[in-house]
């Protein structure tokens, strides 16, 4: 058999600064324990060919698909591994023969990501390849490969997939600090539905357009409270944290951002004793999580189920990119 590696990398649950992150403030992300993985072989043949169960009809692949094939026109989940390939196949003129197979959870309750599959398959074509890129080089490359199929994206979830633990992440990636800490003491709940990020991220350049003061200012308090939420963080004072994180949800309310689910999930987490409680990510659906404390855990738990919503019970603070295999 040929050689091969397999990858893998974790997704993430954005804490504090989504939206005011993808125009280069600062965020705090967590990474969780949703790994997605990638395999990479040589192939004998000059072929590149990608086979994914995270596809919506993975009964048509494997896939062989040719080094130059525009990024538009493949299956999404093809087009962050094909990304990939090209922009290390560039960096480091690499040749084919290459199969690279991604594998993950069926659910991801949008804390899985697309980035997580383009971490993976760039630390699975480094070991391949003995490239021995840092982890700065494999979070730039993938955050690359994200911005060609992509477009605007900050890159907080790819530094996450990379580096794992729990980051504060800003300048699209100049800072990417990892903080020390040992718990972090939050429940996650499912809104069960999604808006696209994408149209979400459109949606408020929109409304920088037509409001550039507003948005500006609430950009800059949003800045504010995640230098002061990284504070919190370090000293372990999550009734800070929480008030903070109740701070954060008004602006991305008035960012328009918030759902009717999201908001039920959130109040009844607040009515039972929760430090505080936002949404995570672009919004209009997802993940909402409050920080809590040991006693009131279970009783945040059943509140979340009770106003519909779905307990998402995955350790955070997760390893980053690793390898998981050789052979
Ligand atoms: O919806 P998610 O979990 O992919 O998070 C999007 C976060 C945004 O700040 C809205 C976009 C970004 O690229 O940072």
């Amino acid at each position: 058999m040929n050689k091969y590696v397999v990858a893998s990398a974790p997704g993430k649950l954005m804490l504090l600064g989504e939206h005011a992150v993808v125009y280069g403030h600062p965020s705090l992300v967590t990474a969780v324990d949703l790994r997605i993985s990638a395999r990479a072989e040589r192939l004998d043949q000059d072929q590149i060919i990608v086979e994914s169960s995270l596809l919506d009809r993975p009964h048509d692949y494997p896939l062989a698909i040719a080094l130059d094939a525009d990024l538009k026109e493949v299956p999404k989940g093809i087009s962050f591994v094909l990304a990939t390939i090209q922009v290390l196949f560039a960096e480091f003129s690499l040749s084919a023969g290459l199969k690279i197979t991604t594998a993950g959870p069926k659910i991801s309750y949008g804390l899985g990501s697309s980035s997580a599959v383009t971490v993976a398959t760039t630390k699975a074509i480094d070991a391949l390849f003995d490239l021995n890129l840092t982890k700065k080089q494999i979070f730039q490359y993938s955050y690359q490969a994200v911005l060609d199929v992509q477009g605007a994206a900050s890159g907080f979830d790819v530094a996450a997939a990379a580096y794992g633990g729990t980051l504060y992440y800003a300048g699209n990636g100049e800072t990417i600090r990892p903080l020390q800490l040992d718990t972090l003491p939050v429940v996650i709940g499912y809104s069960g539905s999604k808006v696209g990020t994408v149209s979400l991220v459109a949606q408020v350049a929109e409304l920088r357009e037509q409001f550039p003061e507003f948005v500006a200012q609430a950009f800059d308090m949003i800045r504010d409270l995640v230098g002061r939420a990284e504070v919190a963080i370090n000293n372990g004072d999550w009734a800070l944290l929480g008030q903070l994180l109740n701070l954060n949800q008004g602006l991305l309310d008035s960012l328009g951002v918030n759902s009717q689910q999201l908001a039920q999930l959130i109040y009844a987490s607040r009515e039972v004793g929760v430090f505080g409680a936002k949404l995570s990510g672009a919004g209009g659906g997802d993940c909402m999580f409050a920080v809590v404390s040991d006693s009131h855990t279970q009783a945040v738990i059943e509140a979340i189920e009770a106003a519909g919503g779905q307990h998402v019970d995955l350790p955070l603070q997760a390893e980053g990119a690793r390898i998981d295999d050789v052979g």
